[in-house]
């Protein structure tokens, strides 16, 4: 089975002072999703944006928004987010009680949900949702920041979870944020990603660089797998 590789530009590596020209440079320059990571200062240690900002950039781009939440609580806050324009919402199980509840509660509101599994988190806590859920974000760093260094202990984890989708016959993305580049994307990508969240490899050199930032990382060699859903 083949799978194309999207591309989903974190903003968190963007010009800050000039968010709305950077997300409409990234969409012009061929990235699939807008990825926007969102941070409380309190379930990472850093502060980002609101939903303010995301219903500010929703005119700025047609792609579908993959919103990052890294907020605990986190239930509080899904409906804005899912107002405020995000397509996507991915949501950390540290994050709340009752994740079951968390992901109908964005179903609900008609949007995809997503499950992020931290460096340390086992990969199991997805099992009884697999049937609920859109996509599967694999961290391949611990959230809070841009720019650090991949794990490769999680190539294991996306080898094990690209099991678990492809026996379960659902369609359910599987993508990978931290410290993707040139070296680690085609890595994660056989190992079973399908869709690459990057920041510093996908923001740097300026606007004039984004469509070659982003080909570079879709030109990851394409792997060949067989699957139990035959592809
Ligand atoms: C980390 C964020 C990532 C991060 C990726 O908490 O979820 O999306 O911005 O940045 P790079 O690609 O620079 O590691
Ligand atoms: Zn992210």
């Amino acid at each position: 089975m083949q799978r194309p590789v999207r591309i989903a530009p974190s903003i968190l590596s963007a010009d800050f002072a000039n968010l709305g020209q950077e997300v409409r440079a990234m969409t012009a320059a061929g990235a699939d999703y807008i990825h926007v990571d969102v941070m409380d200062g309190h379930f990472v240690p850093n502060i980002t944006i609101g939903p303010a900002v995301v219903a500010a950039l929703r005119p700025h781009s047609t792609l579908p928004f993959d919103v990052h939440l890294m907020i605990a609580p986190v239930d509080p806050f899904i409906a804005e987010f899912a107002a405020a324009g995000a397509d996507i919402i991915t949501i950390h199980p540290e994050a709340g009680h009752h994740l079951h509840r968390s992901v109908q509660h964005i179903k609900g509101l008609g949007k995809k949900a997503g499950i992020a599994i931290n460096p340390a988190t086992p990969v199991s806590v997805v099992d009884h949702l697999l049937g609920d859920i859109d996509l599967i974000l694999v961290m391949s760093v611990n959230p809070g920041f841009g720019g650090q260094d991949f794990i490769p202990a999680t190539l294991d984890k996306l080898t094990a979870l690209r099991q678990r989708i492809d026996a379960s016959g659902r369609t359910i993305d599987l993508e990978v944020d931290g410290g993707i580049n040139e070296a680690t994307g085609p890595q994660a990508v056989a190992a079973g990603a399908d869709i690459l969240a990057a920041g510093s490899a996908c923001f740097r050199g300026g606007p004039s660089a984004y469509a070659d930032n982003i080909q570079r990382l879709r030109d990851t060699p394409t792997v060949v797998r067989s699957s139990a859903s035959g592809g």
